[in-house]
């Protein structure tokens, strides 16, 4: 295993601190540029994303170009020690393209053509608007490739939605002609045509989902969510290839969001680093809880990097509030810092914002910025990005770690676009994202790092893989799962698994399908409860997990037979009250839990993760107590071994170190056998490996 990898750009061995830089918007005010340098340096920032949206400042008319402002920017730069991730600006498209050409403009799903206006709204599919982008993209190439400033191909901005016009239902129909070897019949076979005589007798009649026309056939939605996957993915590689013989060593990237329409673990194969935008809202969850909301940003974080298990870059946050949230709070003291050095400790090599300065017109001139509308660095904001720049600048040993992982949760995009397009059991309160996080949050709290991957890929590195709600697996990924344990893995499923195969159709012959004889149960039947319906696990005495007590459950529950398993807990309440709830298989040399109703509260994945992981031999970042809401993320080189202690419980905190030498990463002082972490505060350690 690599355990550090080198810098992103040789360029720039550093950890990388910056933000999206609009230039063009300021050129008539030369003193505003002048000013931007001085506080760039002020703030410690060394690298900024540029050219993003700004395709009108580059081509003004078709075919004219010009490049001044952008060369001017990027020799400014290079003589100020700053680089710059170079974008190509398809993320918006100029007036006079719209005017000329209607087909670079996106069909909605009503099948209306959308006017000119906003941006993230073209046609992927359409050759002009592709040779228009690879177009300006090989100018950008030919001029930029090789510029000391540029460390890095930003790819257009936030790849998302999709296309209905005819060229994209061509598409769509040829994308379904290869995947079906040209089998209109096995196509209907796939989607349960026969069901409301949907049967296709001719290709010409598949038409995308739309509201006043088809959207009940599950088949051709999940096609249809692959396909818009692809074809983007698609359009990404055309801009890639525009640039990339310009100077095939420049890495490429695409920001990406936690949009769910794009299978992002896809589109990271085609990119050098992976980068995403994150925006949580500290403050605001409806339960006023940001160790939850922290905990979601880590498993983001945990994904991103998972893709190429290598360091990822956290492209944009914000500095301070957003302008699209439903309520705009700023961060409170120490949050800044801490949510800043939270992306670093899951495996971020950067801190960059949206935006370095707050436009002065338009949709985002009220979004958080660097330097705002008052435009000098005696802010808050300003100190606290400066303060992030110098801790930044103090960890250069830090780029290039690795994240050690013994642990994994797989999260895969068809299942998600399938379970919830599915109708039945609890369509109410089916939270798939918030189950996985549940599970996700008991490693979180114990301070286990935990890779997040596809049922399909190679499992036999880690030591435990947990899969929440896999409603869709396929025959193949269920039998690697089966093989996975039975040479002495440990594998953990939930209620409303194995219920649907790669077209999503049911598994035959009782769930959970293919991962029955692995979990060695049957599920007969999987109800929906109302809130009112409280039921709950009461843990066996004697039981393997040495677990006890017993644990409210809600919303969903399913009735299982033993076929092998061992009954761990029982149903507490109703028909079913001492019926399993939660059972353990052995297989081979490995261990299958299986948790048939959702658990409400938080500490029960606690310590159902405490009881299992330490069976399992995985090891914790540190040997130390966590109290809830604080954790600890670990990178190492190999040699050393950084450790982030994080504390988002909003409370004043202190935690004992284990028996190891623990230094003070900042101040470089031997650390305190007991550290405080005051409210959103952050320690980092460091220690041999
Ligand atoms: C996204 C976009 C940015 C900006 C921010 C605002 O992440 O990529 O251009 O609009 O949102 O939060
Ligand atoms: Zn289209």
């Amino acid at each position: 295993m690599i355990t550090k990898f080198p810098s992103i750009s040789s360029k720039a061995p550093v950890m990388l601190h910056g933000a999206d830089y609009n230039p063009e918007q300021w050129l008539k005010y030369p003193e505003i540029l002048r000013e931007d340098l001085r506080l760039m340096k002020l703030a410690g920032c060394n690298v900024m994303s540029v050219g993003i949206f700004s395709w009108v400042s580059l081509e003004k008319e078709e075919g004219v170009f010009t490049f001044d402002w952008l060369d001017s920017l990027l020799d400014t730069f290079s003589e100020n020690g700053i680089y710059a991730f170079l974008a190509t600006p398809s993320g918006a498209r100029p007036a006079w393209m719209s005017e000329k050409y209607p087909e670079v403009l996106r069909v909605e799903r009503n099948r209306v053509r959308n006017l000119h206006g906003v941006r993230h709204n073209h046609c992927f599919t359409s050759p002009v608007y592709r040779d228009k982008t690879a177009l300006l993209n090989s100018k950008l190439a030919e001029r930029y490739a090789h510029h000391p400033a540029v460390i890095g191909w930003h790819i257009s901005n936030e790849f998302g939605g999709e296309c209905h016009c005819d060229l994209c239902q061509t598409a769509f129909r040829d994308w379904l002609k290869v995947k079906y070897d040209n089998n209109l019949e096995e196509l209907n076979h796939a989607w349960w045509a026969t069901f409301w005589s949907h049967t296709y007798t001719s290709w010409e009649q598949i038409e995308s989902p739309a509201p006043h026309g088809e959207t009940q056939v599950h088949g051709l939605n999940l096609d249809w969510r692959r396909f818009v996957s692809e074809q983007t993915i698609n359009f990404c590689q055309h801009e890639i290839t525009s640039v990339r013989s310009y100077n095939p060593e420049l890495p490429v990237t695409t920001n990406m969001h936690m949009i769910d329409g794009i299978d992002y673990r896809e589109l990271a194969k085609i990119l050098d680093v992976v980068s995403w935008d994150a925006y949580p809202d500290w403050g605001y969850t409806a339960d006023d809880d940001d160790a939850r909301l922290a905990a979601w940003i880590a498993m983001h974080h945990d994904l991103f990097r998972s893709f190429k298990k290598k360091p990822f870059l956290l492209m944009e946050s914000t500095p301070s509030l957003t302008n699209w949230q439903s309520v705009s709070k700023l961060k409170r003291p120490g949050m800044h810092k801490l949510s800043s050095l939270q992306a670093v400790a899951h495996g971020s090599d950067s801190v960059q914002y949206f935006q370095w300065r707050k436009s002065r017109g338009s949709s985002e001139k009220f979004h958080g910025a660097v330097v705002d509308h008052s435009g000098h660095a005696e802010t808050r904001v300003f100190r606290d990005v400066a303060e992030v720049g110098r801790t930044l600048a103090g960890l250069t040993d830090v780029v290039g770690t690795s994240t050690p992982v013994q642990t994994a949760i797989i999260f895969d995009w068809d299942n998600r676009w399938a379970i919830k397009d599915a109708q039945g059991i609890n369509n109410s309160a089916l939270r798939y994202e918030e189950t996985v996080l549940q599970h996700y949050r008991g490693l979180w709290e114990l301070g286990i790092p935990v890779d997040i991957i596809s049922s399909g890929d190679d499992l036999s590195a880690y030591k435990l893989v947990i899969a929440p709600m896999l409603y869709l697996i396929s025959e193949v990924n269920g039998k690697k799962i089966e093989k996975y344990v039975e040479q002495g893995g440990t594998f953990l499923a939930t209620y409303w698994s194995g219920v649907v195969g790669e077209t999503d159709l049911c598994h035959l012959g009782g769930f959970p399908g293919p991962l029955r004889r692995t979990l060695g149960i049957w599920a007969e039947e999987t109800e929906g409860l109302h809130s009112r319906d409280l039921n709950g696990i009461v843990m066996q005495t004697g039981n393997a997990l040495s677990l006890s007590g017993d644990y409210d459950a809600h919303e969903i529950a399913e009735l299982i037979h033993l076929e092998g398993a061992e009954m761990l807990g029982a149903y507490r309440n109703d028909f079913y009250a001492g019926q399993p709830a939660l059972t353990l298989n052995k297989l081979g040399a490995g261990l299958a839990y299986h948790l048939a109703t959702r658990v409400k509260d938080p500490t029960f994945y606690v310590e159902l993760y405490a009881a299992i992981t330490s069976k399992a031999g995985i090891t914790r970042t540190m040997n130390s107590e966590l109290p809830t809401g604080v954790t600890a993320q670990l990178r190492t080189d190999g040699e050393n071994e950084y450790i982030f202690v994080q504390n988002f419980s909003g409370i004043q905190q202190s935690v004992e170190l284990d028996e190891r030498a623990y230094t003070d990463l900042e101040s470089g002082a031997v650390a305190a056998s007991v550290i405080d972490l005051p409210v959103n505060g952050l320690v980092m350690l460091k220690r041999k490996a």
